[in-house]
């Protein structure tokens, strides 16, 4: 269906809009310094789609509603970059630099070498094409020559502009950086990694590589990535010809990249030393990783003098810090199984301190992380704080092996309930099979207890432990059936803090239904999934009877989630533990306070809305979906109707609307509306440090 062009007043006002959120993007993101709030920011976001959707002929490439691409991809195609991404040689000696920079200095007439120091940034390389300022491709570096075309993901990272502003932007630039997840998101992004039963990232620098390798790229767009510049590739043409890095990078950062917010200059090696134990001393608060200090030749005319070697520059070098190590003994590796059954080896070793803590564990991930580091028992390992948060194996001494080390093979029977396992078909992941091993008992009561789910009180780890050892408890409905005398009979505890455990039970009866579903420990389907559903079916009656195809419909659900979903509902043993649930009194829906219910916010708040024609749905559904996001329906279009929702054959309200100048939205513009939207920018996460989540299922038991 094709809507007429849009009057003159939208299309000025799409205009402002579109400034004006680019704006506040750039003070959110670049400045970190906002102006308005977050609610204010998504009004005027909100405005704008509306906008589009009513009109699409307003729709402009790089509107910042454009940011999350279209469907996902099958496979990434490759690019050829216009100039080849060669590596840095690095060193982790200053002597090397002091070297490095002799050696410039002799090979260059006059011997006046500005350099300029920068932190290494540990991310994933990029190359971003710009042609008169306007984005055309991303590229990952691939093997320097060629990379992925990841176009649709970067569209999705808010600090890659699409369109470069202000004077001097060459004709043809390809912008180098790296596209990192900060320290702060990548803590969020495991622990609902944990809770969703997937595996966890070791660091955030492959979690970064992980999200830009999505072929989804609405996965993408929910992972807080972030992109810095440092250097450049093909650049011609344009207005202002630059002459160092340092022009660069006052170009870069006035037409809206970001580049390091801390950089140093130095003319001797004294000079460049001390900058890089300066870089050593702050890099820690910065909300990216670094891993070393990149000195880099400023002028481009010495640059030039310099040249290439087939591999790297020689006008630059990194400096790499070395990271905190200690070596130890790796005693034994055990599996620790999660609550989705996931096996995990786990490294134990003799306590050793590294980075002001005693390490005697450290995960190992999985199988073939072990295969490919040839870890082997009895060995001894060098341990080192990844991404300083978790600690693990980064190499083995193989040189002082003395024969007796042991290969570790996984184990083929689950070790806690002797069960068979199996590889998960589309990854890495061993599962244990069996839905009643104690193990995963223990990890799911754990997690249906936890804060973030039922938060039912005096139900911590110790005494889900207690409960499933004494066999009080075997599945989540027993815990319902808990009385306070056998309780206070256990260990530490007595009348009092029985009486208590029972009240703890008792008052999460009426926690609001997403945190029972979220708490039920449903494959992949994670907080905001479980409130994505209770807005859309209000009930687990209207959850339990929902076809696949209207659950993986639902916003924020999909495919993977929704089939997982409903394979839940349909298995028996699933349905008694809810009739059981249903029985003791829990709240299934029935007692959610209404702005719960409507967890997705009222988006539709204060619009009116007509729906005709023919829709893939009948009407009262859509009208309910419309309600339940705020919106009124009424049957008779007026001067007051905010939009026409028209199906196919639309018929005279069309005209009517037309006339009327009432918005008109086709049904995919509706279902855009409603579920399209990018989430809202989330708080800069400006180099804090957040400890482990309390749910990660990794071990991380240092004594410190
Ligand atoms: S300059 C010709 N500057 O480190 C190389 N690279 O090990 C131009 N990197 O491939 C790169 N931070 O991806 C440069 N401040 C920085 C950097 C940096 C990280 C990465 C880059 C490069 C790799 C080399």
């Amino acid at each position: 269906m094709s809507t007429p062009p849009a009057p003159d007043p939208a299309r000025q006002r799409a205009e402002a809009l579109r400034l004006e959120i680019a704006g506040h993007n750039h003070r959110y993101y670049q400045d970190a310094a906002p102006t308005i709030t977050d609610q204010e920011y998504d009004a005027l976001y909100r405005e704008l789609a509306d906008l589009e959707a009513a009109h699409p002929d307003l729709l402009t490439p790089d509107s910042p509603t454009q940011r999350v691409g279209g469907a996902p991809l099958e496979e990434f195609t490759q690019i050829r970059h216009r100039v080849p991404m060669l590596s840095l040689d690095n060193t982790y000696s200053e002597e090397e630099v002091v070297e490095f920079y002799r050696r410039v200095q002799k090979s260059l007439p006059g011997r006046e070498v500005p350099v300029i120091i920068e932190p290494k940034v540990d991310g994933v390389a990029v190359s971003l094409f710009y042609e008169k300022g306007a984005l055309q491709y991303a590229a990952t570096r691939g093997d320097g020559v060629q990379g992925d075309d990841i176009t649709q993901n970067a569209r999705t990272i808010k600090t890659i502009p699409r369109r470069l502003h202000g004077d001097g932007v060459p004709d043809e630039l390809e912008v180098r950086g790296e596209v990192y997840l900060p320290k702060s998101g990548f803590s969020k992004l495991n622990e609902s990694r944990a809770a969703e039963g997937k595996p966890l990232f070791a660091n955030p620098r492959n979690a970064a590589a992980g999200s830009l390798k999505q072929l989804d790229p609405a996965i993408v767009a929910r992972r807080p990535l972030a992109f810095v510049a440092h250097s450049f590739g093909l650049m011609e043409g344009g207005g202002a010809t630059l002459h160092s890095q340092s022009e660069m990078f006052a170009l870069l950062t006035k037409c809206g990249l970001r580049i390091s917010e801390k950089l140093w200059t130095a003319a001797d090696a004294e000079g460049i030393l001390r900058a890089i134990r300066e870089l050593d001393a702050v890099r820690h608060g910065f909300e990216y990783e670094t891993d070393g200090a990149v000195v880099k030749v400023d002028g481009f005319a010495q640059r030039q003098r310099l040249g290439l070697t087939s591999k790297s520059p020689r006008w630059a070098m990194a400096y790499k810090y070395a990271a905190e190590r200690a070596e130890t003994k790796l005693l034994d590796i055990q599996i620790q199984i999660g609550r989705t059954g996931v096996l995990t080896p786990v490294a134990i070793l003799e306590p050793v301190p590294v980075s002001g803590t005693t390490v005697a564990r450290a995960t190992l991930h999985n199988a073939e992380e072990i295969a490919r580091k040839d870890i082997r028992v009895g060995d001894t390992v060098a341990i080192e704080k990844a991404g300083e948060i978790i600690p693990a194996v980064v190499l083995v001494r193989t040189d002082l092996r003395d024969g007796s080390e042991r290969v570790f093979h996984m184990p083929t029977a689950c070790p806690s309930c002797g069960g068979p396992v199996e590889q998960d078909p589309d990854g890495v992941a061993i599962r244990c099979q069996n839905i009643a091993c104690p193990a995963q008992v223990r990890r799911r009561l754990q997690h249906f207890a936890s804060r973030g789910a039922m938060d039912i009180e005096g139900l911590g780890e110790a005494m889900v432990e207690q409960l499933v050892g004494k066999g009080l408890v075997g599945s989540i409905p027993d815990i319902y059936g808990l009385q306070a005398a056998p309780l206070a009979l256990l260990e530490r505890m007595g009348e009092k803090s029985a009486a208590n455990l029972v009240a703890g039970i008792a008052a999460s009866k009426d926690r609001p239904l997403w945190k029972l579903l979220f708490g039920l420990g449903i494959l992949h389907l994670g907080a905001s999934g479980a409130r994505a559903l209770v807005a859309q079916f209000k009930t687990m009656d209207g959850i339990l009877t929902a076809p696949l195809d209207q659950i993986e419909r639902a916003r924020d659900i999909g495919k993977v989630v929704g089939l997982s979903v409903h394979e839940f509902f349909t298995n028996p043993a699933n349905l008694e533990s809810l009739a059981r649930l249903r029985a003791a009194g829990l709240n299934f829906g029935e007692r959610d306070p209404a702005p719960v219910r409507a967890a997705g916010g009222l988006p539709l708040a204060d619009t009116r809305w007509v729906i005709t024609g023919t829709l893939s749905q009948p009407r009262e559904e859509i009208a309910e979906l419309i309600q339940e996001k705020g919106g009124k329906v009424s049957g008779s279009l007026s001067n007051k109707t905010s939009y026409l929702l028209a199906g196919e054959e639309a018929g005279s309200k069309l005209a009517k609307a037309q006339t009327l100048g009432v918005r008109v939205l086709t049904e995919a513009d509706f279902r855009a509306l409603l579920g399209g939207s990018v989430p809202p920018p989330e708080a800069p996460a400006a180099g804090k440090k957040t400890p482990p989540p309390a749910e990660m299922e990794l071990p991380l038991d240092e004594q410190g």
